[in-house]
């Protein structure tokens, strides 16, 4: 019963990202005390960004003419796509930078949408596969609050993983994870408190419930 796990953030130290996909791992991680976990970095190891460009052009290449990026490109958009493939749970990392969604999550979307496994229009290969996706905020975007809208990345990301990719998904966000960090936001001390205690409860009925679905 093994797990595929990503992390974007762009660091190792005090990530909050990091510490919600952990939490959920720890609970999927007491089901299966021996099953292998593969990781993927892609906020510290990013993946090179003319990959993409290289993998869809050689989809319009015919293979024997193809430059040794174009191979290149291809194999790695393969190599993540077997990641997923091999996994049977699967479990996403990424915070919100910029109002928007990771440049290194994009880059990795992309370059497993040009695999023919993934490819538009075809039953993706990971198809109904359980999911966690743990996303994290230094603000706080939730419905009725000032910033609402300004989130541009947890509902692409929902597109793709549960609508495009049809996987079995579960999402747990991180809020004001800025709070303690960013004097302006000392007046949200409280709230930030409670938000944080919600979503580590909520990432630990989420990581049994990966595991019970395996
Ligand atoms: C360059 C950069 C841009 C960020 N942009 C936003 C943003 O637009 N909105 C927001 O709520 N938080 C933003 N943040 C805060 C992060 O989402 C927050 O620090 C989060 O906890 C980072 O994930 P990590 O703790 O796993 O590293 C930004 C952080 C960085 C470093």
């Amino acid at each position: 019963m093994s797990l595929f796990r990503l992390d974007a953030s762009i660091r190792t130290e005090g990530s909050h990202s990091r510490r919600i996909a952990d939490i959920v791992q720890r609970e999927w991680r007491e089901a299966y005390p021996d099953a292998p976990i593969t990781n993927r970095e892609i906020g510290i190891e990013p993946l090179p960004s003319d990959a993409w460009a290289h993998a869809v052009s050689a989809g319009q290449t015919p293979e024997d003419a193809r430059t040794p990026e174009q191979v290149g490109a291809v194999a790695l958009a393969a190599r993540l796509t077997d990641e997923l493939e091999q996994a049977d749970g699967l479990l996403f990392a990424v915070p919100l930078y910029n109002f928007g969604v990771s440049q290194h999550f994009k880059t990795w979307v992309d370059l497993i949408v040009t695999d023919p496994r993934m490819a538009a229009g075809t039953e993706p290969a990971i198809a109904g596969k359980p999911a966690v996706l743990a996303t994290v905020h230094g603000g706080y975007y939730a419905a009725g609050t000032p910033r609402e809208g300004w989130d541009h990345a947890t509902g692409w990301m929902r597109r793709i993983l549960q609508d495009v990719w049809k996987l079995d998904l579960l999402v747990v966000e991180g809020d004001f994870t800025l709070v303690g960090v960013n004097p302006a936001l000392d007046q949200f001390k409280e709230l930030a408190e409670e938000l944080r205690a919600a979503a580590e409860e909520l990432a630990r009925e989420h990581g049994r419930t990966l595991a019970a679905k395996l």
